[in-house]
């Protein structure tokens, strides 16, 4: 008989569910969305029961959807957005909204952190530096700034560990999530008893910590009654989001690096053995594949500035696209393509929101730099793609100075979708990428964790082999490669003489908002 396995991914924007044979193959579907609130500049809050209700529905549409074999799912497992932020009180009930990875209220409480624990002992605890959107922070902010909610902490849990809650009874977590609260030590994959205690936090907030293809629970007869699930099916570990996506694209060896761009981008390299930055530029987490950890490097607007350039200055495009039934960025990058390499000395720097890897800036903004009485809508839809690939080349230079092999890159998301980002980032990054055949990254790695935890794969690494296969390969051109290498130098180039202008400006509007505010009171 056939056994499945579903996986359930608690994104930003929404939940995607997959329920996957022993074959690997995808016999089902589903999405539903949630909404973001952001009630104040650089808030990002979502209310857990959304995630609950949107859960529920995915499951529900899964299952219904399955005739005959409704009910028999072998496993669950779960993938989900990291770093975000759950408390409950002493009756299991959510506090306040949870806090978002995206969310950067914490600047004061990183500082702060950075102070009181010291940014070398940082690393050598827990592998990473105090950064806005992790876990941390926030509880820091919650403490100084909600010291009544605080007060009342019982839980603090990460957002896939809080539906495993409603739908297993337990509080369980996994290295891989645990590892981007800023309390996990990576190194040894287990709760850093010496943060906690520097930090008089209490253990018995965080749940117990598994590998991501443990058991880590069952499904309740409650939450078989919600969801269709038949009671007593074991649920997986599963893992944060990336360490998923990796695992769905078959990032689980040596050599294999994801680029992956969706709002956000991400280079994420696998790595055998615990490496990590001495200046902490890219982030070290445990892996999913047990006993392993990857490295990688985030920039904050990738796709999300793409969109951002299609809303702001191609909004006729959008109206074409729509009347042809063609795709808007397929248009976009069409128009790109017919310019030259480096725009005709056209700049772009993505940093819309600030940026991660590798400048940690929060005050880091966008700009076009270079423009001149030549430069089309072309051209500058060319310097949009062509900097949002070199501010992922930036995480790419780090982790080769770590001595981490690249030897395959394999392309996910929007950059894989498009034949000309493809060929720019082969041209950009200087080497070979790839395109597989599985597009639903993060929640087929749930499903396949899934699948290891209940016996239907022998083991992580065995089930990516089966599973996820290379479609496509493209080569760099070697004359591209060299012509990006230079535009490449002067796009750090010009980021280290705006520095000192983001600062200013950054000052300024701070200053203004204050004043702008006391005179509201
Ligand atoms: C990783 C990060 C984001 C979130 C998105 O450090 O903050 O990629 O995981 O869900």
């Amino acid at each position: 008989m056939k056994k499945y396995a579903l996986g359930l991914d608690i994104g930003t924007s929404g939940v995607k569910g997959i329920i996957i044979d022993d074959d690997g193959t995808t016999v089902a579907l589903a999405t539903e969305e949630y909404p973001l609130s952001t009630p104040k500049p650089n808030w990002a809050e979502q209310d857990p029961e959304d995630w609950w209700r949107a859960s529920v529905k995915v499951i529900r549409k899964l299952t219904l959807g399955r005739g005959k074999s409704r009910g028999i799912i072998n496993a669950v497992g779960f993938s989900g957005q990291m770093h975000s932020m759950v408390l409950l009180d002493a009756r299991d009930k959510v506090l306040r909204p949870a806090i978002l990875w995206c969310d950067t209220r914490t600047d004061a409480e990183c500082r702060w952190i950075h102070e009181t624990i010291g940014r070398q002992k940082l690393r050598e605890l827990v592998g990473n530096p105090a950064l806005e959107g992790f876990t941390l922070p926030k509880l820091v902010w919650v403490k100084n700034q909600e010291p009544r909610v605080y007060q009342r902490i019982k839980k603090v849990l990460l957002p896939k560990d809080y539906i495993r809650y409603r739908l297993t009874g337990g509080f369980a977590t996994e290295v891989s999530d645990a590892s981007g609260t800023l309390l996990f030590d990576v190194s040894h994959r287990r709760w850093s008893e010496v943060m906690l205690q520097t930090l008089s936090l209490s253990r018995e907030w965080f749940p117990t910590v598994s590998e991501s293809t443990d058991v880590s629970g069952k499904i309740t007869t409650y939450a078989a009654e919600e969801t269709g699930l038949q009671a007593g099916t074991p649920v997986a570990g599963g893992g944060a989001d990336n360490a998923s996506g990796a695992v769905g694209s078959g990032v689980v060896k040596n050599g294999r690096v994801l680029a992956s761009i969706g709002t956000s981008g991400v280079v994420l390299a696998h790595s055998d053995g615990y490496q990590v930055d001495p200046e902490m530029r890219v982030h070290t987490f445990c892996h999913s594949v047990p006993s392993r950890w990857y490295v990688m490097g985030v920039v904050l607007m990738a796709g999300g500035a793409l969109r951002w350039f299609k809303d702001t200055f191609a909004s006729n495009d959008f109206k074409q696209a729509r009347s042809k039934g063609a795709d808007v960025y397929d248009m976009i990058a069409d128009g790109a393509r017919k310019t030259p390499p480096g725009a005709e000395g056209l700049q772009f720097l993505p940093y819309l929101i600030g940026e991660r890897t590798p400048h940690q800036s929060a005050s880091a903004r966008a700009s076009f730099v270079g423009a001149s009485i030549r430069h089309t809508k072309d051209h500058f839809a060319r310097s949009v793609f062509e900097g949002i690939t070199f501010a992922m080349r930036d995480s790419f230079e780090i982790i080769k100075s770590l001595g981490i092999p690249i030897e395959q890159v394999r392309l996910t998301g929007g950059g894989a979708r498009n034949k000309f980002w493809r060929k720019l980032q082969a041209d950009i990054y200087g080497q070979e990428v790839v395109t597989v055949n599985t597009t639903e990254g993060p929640a087929l790695g749930a499903a396949l964790m899934a699948g290891v935890a209940s016996g239907i794969f022998e083991n992580l690494v065995e089930a990516v082999e089966r599973v996820v296969k290379i479609t496509e390969t493209t080569e760099p051109d070697v004359r591209n490669s060299e012509s990006y290498n230079q535009s490449y130098e002067l796009f750090r180039e010009t980021y280290s003489h705006l520095e000192p202008v983001y600062m200013k400006m950054h000052q300024r509007s701070n200053a203004q908002e204050r004043s702008h505010s006391s005179n509201k009171t």
